[in-house]
């Protein structure tokens, strides 16, 4: 039978997917699951790993009969996700001993403040191209062996492993065989030396982490071990963090091209090539998508922390609207805002300006400030951030960008693309199929398989729209001068 079909199980903040695409890159069937989230306390986010791997298990049983294929016919499976989320389990049971700490999650702040009295800002900045935040994977599992009893013991003795979400669901799928990663998620841990391609000896003992919990550490596109489907095996040959998959899925092999992704946060990567920049500028060195016989390239990312997050927000907790996709409709209702300025620092504020004590704020209410406007503040946020980390990106990598390549489910609301191009005055090129994340963990996949080579991705993208900036140079200089105001007044570092 003819291996025509590449499957992507796409593993987010807040849903779980499975996806089958066929050879000319469209979806053919896609199942989805929300994923619950967990608040203990205040600051804190946890998901079950079980449920995760229960729910992906369900969406590809449900992708595959949804779509009337034949197992035989999918060529190969590629697995993206949610980036930094923790998962440890026990090597001989395989069950989680804690909860999957998630990326969002500020537990740490008090461990990366011990790294910063340490004084290895710069190390960590140098080796991991990060900075000291709770955001990253290192001192999540540090908590976990010092929290939970008998852990760090455990640990030593080799009976536990770690892994971010992508490592997990390949130790279940392939029944406890395979504890691996790739490059991308790798070098989200804060304890991956990016220069060397190697786990970082120093940090680990920082940190006191064993080396025996750690995944091994492979390209992107290459054999993680394979899923037995109902008796057929589908070998699981793509994994990449969600970002550097979107990256790949827009074509962001070649230097100078970079991506905006408008998920859970937003995540703006511009590939730098083989060589690595280090941001002066309060952004991220990252580690591309990788493929087999091929150099690692480096990526300069801007992650922040609240995009769609802060429209959940406005449904589940304001309640002032009942579906994300209203907005657009709401947007376009009111003229252009004047000085109204939602700053969605719920989690802290991440890039560029790295301040995990912030809170979320408003500013320049009136009498006239009503739902409409609280709603158009609140997606323009996710403008202005792009903003301010384009803007961090073009002074370390020296060059101005001309297009912006978007993706992610606030992609397709039409007024926040046209705002966002105004604001960054800059094109913004939107393809039609705006799942890019799970079609880069495809084409990873399909590349290993055999039926794709990376430059088909030309044929495969279609623009839906380009977006062309329309606002006058006035306007736009005051409104971000007022969105940077408010940013300052937010700050407390
Ligand atoms: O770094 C976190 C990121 O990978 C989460 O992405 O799409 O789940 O918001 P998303």
């Amino acid at each position: 039978m003819i291996k025509k079909y590449v499957i992507a199980l796409d593993q987010g903040t807040t849903s779980t997917r499975t996806i089958v695409f066929n050879q000319k890159g469209d979806i053919i069937s896609i199942a989805q699951k929300e994923l619950k989230q967990y608040y203990p306390q205040s600051g804190w986010v946890e998901h079950d790993a079980l449920e995760i791997y229960n729910d992906q298990l369900e969406t590809l049983n449900k992708a595959i009969s949804g779509s009337g294929i034949n197992p035989e016919e999918i060529a190969s499976v590629g697995i993206t996700n949610q980036r930094e989320t923790t998962v440890v389990w026990d090597k001989i049971t395989g069950e989680p001993i804690h909860k999957a700490i998630v990326w969002l999650d500020k537990r740490t702040t008090d461990i990366c403040k011990d790294l910063e009295d340490k004084g290895l800002s710069n190390y960590i900045k140098q080796n991991t191209g990060l900075v000291i935040d709770s955001y990253f994977s290192g001192t999540k599992l540090k908590w976990i062996l010092d929290n939970v009893k008998g852990a760090q013991e455990k640990a030593e003795a080799g009976k536990l492993m770690f892994g971010t979400i992508d490592s997990w669901l390949i130790y279940k799928f392939t029944k406890g065989k395979n504890h691996v990663t790739d490059y991308t998620n790798a070098s989200r841990t804060l304890i991956y030396n990016i220069n060397k391609l190697d786990w970082d000896e120093k940090l680990l003992e920082e940190l006191n982490i064993p080396k025996s919990v750690l995944p091994k550490v492979q390209d992107s596109s290459s054999d993680f071990g394979s899923i037995d489907y109902k008796g057929t095996l589908l070998p699981i040959y793509g994994v990449a963090g969600d970002q550097q998959a979107a990256l790949f899925g827009q074509g962001g092999f070649e230097e100078g091209i970079a991506k905006s992704t408008y998920g859970t946060g937003c995540f703006i990567l511009l590939n730098t090539g083989e060589k690595r920049v280090e941001s002066k500028k309060g952004l991220l060195t990252t580690l591309t998508c990788s493929l087999e016989n091929e150099r690692v390239n480096y990526a300069l990312e801007g992650s922040i922390f609240a995009g769609g997050a802060s429209i959940q927000w406005l449904r589940d907790r304001l309640k002032i609207i009942n579906n994300a996709t209203e907005t657009e409709a709401i947007c376009n209702s009111i003229p252009p805002l004047k000085n109204v300025y939602v700053v969605p620092a719920f989690a802290g504020l991440g890039a560029p300006h790295w301040d995990s004590e912030a809170k979320g704020s408003i500013y320049g209410l009136t009498l006239d400030t009503g739902r409409e406007e609280l709603i158009k503040a609140t997606v323009n946020s996710l403008a202005y951030q792009t903003k301010d980390v384009i803007g961090a990106m073009e002074k370390d990598y020296k060059s101005k960008s001309v297009t912006l390549k978007v993706d992610g489910g606030a992609s397709a609301n039409n007024y926040l693309m046209q705002f966002q191009s105004d604001i960054l005055n800059v094109k913004v090129d939107r393809p039609k199929m705006i799942e890019v994340t799970a079609f880069g963990a495809a084409l990873l996949a399909g590349i290993k398989a055999g039926i794709w080579i990376k430059n088909d991705i030309a044929k495969i993208r279609d623009i839906d729209t380009v977006f062309v900036p329309k606002m006058d140079k006035n306007s736009r200089k005051l409104n971000y001068k007022g969105w940077k105001k408010a940013v300052k007044r937010t700050k407390t570092n």
